[in-house]
């Protein structure tokens, strides 16, 4: 097991460049199982998550390879429409390969998703979905299997503009026949992005970043080639890193529009946010934040993705912050390792009240979660003396080397293991 070990402090400086996005990388990679043949899918980052998904399409027989930065799949030969529990355990993503395996191959068996533990995570509205296309659906001992000789166009709402169903469900649509409407989808910047694979594939998707998706099917895709956009989470982080350490960062490779909700809340916290031509942003900041009321909402609201690493910022702001989740009901896992290096906050069901303090010191802290771990890294990036950072595993399921970048833009920051670190002390 590796630590990171942080010592705070230090400005952050100079250009960091962001990966491709996991959030769509990861549906696009399934999204591949559609169309014999080999696909090709630039900048995806190296992440445990990906390898996870690739690991699933291999399991069903897709020969995939990777390259320094593009995934190949080659799905010619599909062997098997049940994948393994271990794989769909570890990460909930996984049952993405739902909607593509019974499109293309008529049947599939998967076992209820895991992932992190931020919440129930329901698969409701996928399953509604995907029956509503005409899929026969059985439920039992953990596993779900459906079946459709071949799916019909539908009209379909969703309750809640749940992502992943949204793209479970477009994904499922390309290949029924007849017209599909999604109303009330998802849009976000990811299943745009989906979108477009599935249009260069041969797919009719129409309405992508609109609340209506509209999916004319046809009988067959070809394989496509793809350049996955920007990762905005990372991006986020790197942009609050810069804002918490007051320092001065280019970010390269950003799309600024994905990333409005973020630089609105920067600009009202006093940060000094310009976006450039040249598709980077600049963040530059020189005294405390100022605190900020927070609500996570579907894009374009504020992304639940980047709750925790705002409530590490409104930790150290000045005066006090509302942090509101509405998207996940147990995501504050993070506060309590905030409040071993001195945060002050108050939990009351959904909302988080943070009374902002002059500093933060350093600890022993742990991930929880993905997101709760990059909240964890700032605040140590900011605390007095050293902060050692255990379960970052949860943090590479989604950030490619965070503690790398950071450090080439000055921060005191390497990752150790576990014994290795227990002999420093
Ligand atoms: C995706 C992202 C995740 C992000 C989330 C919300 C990926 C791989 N992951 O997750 O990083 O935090 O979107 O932006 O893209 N829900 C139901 N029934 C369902 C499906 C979802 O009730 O069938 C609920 C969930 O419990 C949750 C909310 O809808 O409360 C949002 O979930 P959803 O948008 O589906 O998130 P994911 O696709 O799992």
């Amino acid at each position: 097991m590796e630590v990171l070990i942080i010592r705070g402090g230090t400005p952050l400086g100079g250009e960091v460049r962001v990966g491709g996005a996991k959030n769509a990388s990861l549906p696009i990679i399934a999204a591949s199982l559609l169309a014999p043949g080999s696909s090709s899918i630039e900048d995806v980052p190296h992440l445990r998550d990906v390898d996870t998904m690739c690991g699933v399409l291999s399991s069903l027989g897709a020969t995939v390879s990777r390259s320094p930065s593009a995934v190949s799949v080659d799905a010619s030969d599909i062997s098997s429409v049940e994948p393994p529990y271990e794989l769909v355990r570890a990460m909930r993503a996984s049952f993405l390969v739902m909607g593509p395996l019974l499109a293309r191959m008529g049947r599939v068996r998967v076992s209820l998703p895991g992932g992190c533990a931020i919440g129930s995570r329901p698969i409701d509205l996928h399953l509604k979905g995907l029956a509503a296309l005409g899929a026969e659906i059985d439920m039992g001992y953990g596993q779900i299997e459906a079946r459709a000789t071949r799916l019909a166009g539908a009209r379909v709402y969703m309750d809640f503009p749940s992502v992943g169903a949204t793209e479970n469900i477009m994904m499922a649509a390309v290949l029924a026949s007849g017209m599909t409407l999604i109303e009330n989808a998802a849009q976000e910047p990811e299943v745009v992005d989906l979108a477009n694979f599935l249009n260069s594939m041969g797919a009719r998707v129409r309405g992508a970043g609109t609340n209506v998706l509209r999916i004319e099917g046809v009988t067959e895709l070809s394989p496509a080639c793809h350049m996955v956009i920007p990762d905005r989470i990372e991006a986020g982080t790197l942009m609050v890193a810069a804002a918490m350490t007051r320092g001065c960062l280019v970010i390269d490779n950003v799309v600024a529009e994905h990333l409005k909700p973020i630089t609105a809340k920067l600009r009202e916290a006093g940060v000094s946010v310009e976006e450039r031509d040249d598709g980077s942003i600049y963040v530059e900041m020189h005294q405390r934040p100022a605190g900020v009321d927070i609500k996570t909402m579907p894009y374009p609201g504020f992304p639940t993705d980047l709750q925790a690493q705002f409530m590490a910022l409104t930790s150290i702001s000045s005066g006090s912050s509302v942090i509101t989740e509405t998207v996940f009901e147990n995501r504050f896992m993070h506060v309590s390792e905030l409040a071993r290096m001195g945060a002050s906050i108050k939990i009351d069901g959904r909302a988080a009240m943070i009374e902002g303090q002059p500093s933060l010191s350093g600890a022993q802290v742990r991930c929880t979660d993905l997101r709760a771990g990059a909240a964890l890294v700032l605040a140590g990036l900011v605390a007095s003396g050293e902060t050692v950072v255990s379960d970052v595993y949860h943090v590479d399921r989604g950030y490619e080397r965070l503690e790398e970048k950071l450090a080439r833009a000055g921060a005191d920051i390497r990752r150790v293991t576990e014994s290795e670190a227990e002999q420093a002390v």
